[in-house]
């Protein structure tokens, strides 16, 4: 973390001296993010003090038995949600993980987001656990359809096609995560150097065993969270706060390790 113009020094703690130096001396990076990295933006948490299943019951609203039963009721709710993130921008923190795919030579982020901010801030390397909220396709046919078309329509939409419900392409409690985006998390948590767990709460399975998977294969894994989660005592590091703001500090810092260690002619990376 730089300089603050203020003249005074910003306090550099031990845990993020260790995350900078293994930062700027890795070759993967794998970052891993949860609903905390979009607070800042507006995007409700799940399990925050306002988070959305303090308010909401997830089996009566975010299962396909949910849907089956009363799709007009789900379907409203998704597209409120909808409207609201269309609304929303990308924060310091998801332009901070965009900046690192530039920084590092290999880098994956793995999301359980559905916002879809991190590909709207610029990321490309984007593997969604959860799905995105941008998409949507027929239970029947599984013929896919935009937002924008749906969200016009006054009645809860149907496949044109074939007559089926058309649902979020986002994953309901007791569903499969997509293959290829676990596959993909999967063989990127057991190359990464460091593994970074950001704004997520840890407690749902099978995307919070892959920081687990990391650490056994070697990583270096670093927690950034505004509370300490069931992950904490299993990282190397855990850096409190908000992620909008240590992630922006803590890129700013790794780049300025990797350019002098450039300068010294020292090797960036193993
Ligand atoms: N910066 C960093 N961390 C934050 C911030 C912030 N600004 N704001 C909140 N947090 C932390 C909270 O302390 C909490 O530990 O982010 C975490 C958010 O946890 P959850 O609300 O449980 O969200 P998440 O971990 O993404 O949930 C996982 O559960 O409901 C399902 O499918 C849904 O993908 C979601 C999954």
């Amino acid at each position: 973390m730089g300089h603050v113009d203020t003249g005074a020094t910003a306090v550099i703690s031990d845990d993020t001296r260790r995350l900078v130096a293994r930062l700027a001396a890795a070759d993967w990076v794998v970052a891993f993010t949860g609903a905390g990295v979009s607070a800042e933006s507006g995007v409700p948490t799940f399990r925050g003090t306002d988070g959305i299943w303090k308010k909401f019951k997830p089996e009566e609203l975010a299962s396909m038995d949910a849907f089956m039963r009363n799709p007009s009721l789900v379907w409203e709710w998704y597209a409120h949600r909808k409207r609201v993130i269309a609304g929303i921008q990308p924060n310091p923190g998801h332009y901070a993980l965009v900046r690192m795919e530039e920084v590092f030579p290999r880098f994956a982020l793995i999301t359980q987001n559905i916002d879809n901010l991190h590909r709207r801030a610029g990321s490309r390397s984007v593997h969604e656990l959860h799905g995105n909220i941008e998409r949507n396709y027929c239970v029947s046919c599984g013929k896919p359809y935009g937002n924008e078309e749906l969200l016009r329509q006054s009645e809860t939409p149907k496949c044109p096609a074939c007559g089926g419900w058309i649902r979020p392409d986002v994953v309901w409690f007791g569903e499969l995560l997509p293959e290829d985006q676990w596959n993909a998390s999967v063989r990127a948590a057991e190359s990464a150097d460091v593994f970074l767990s950001i704004g997520t709460s840890n407690v749902v399975y099978p995307a919070a065993s892959l920081p687990l998977l990391a650490k056994r294969r070697g990583a270096f894994l670093a927690e950034i969270n505004a509370e300490v989660t069931p992950l904490t005592d299993t990282a190397d590091v855990f850096l409190q706060g908000s992620s909008g703001v240590i992630l922006p500090d803590l890129v700013a810092s790794v780049v300025a390790a990797r350019e002098s260690a450039e300068r010294q002619g020292t090797p960036t990376h193993t």
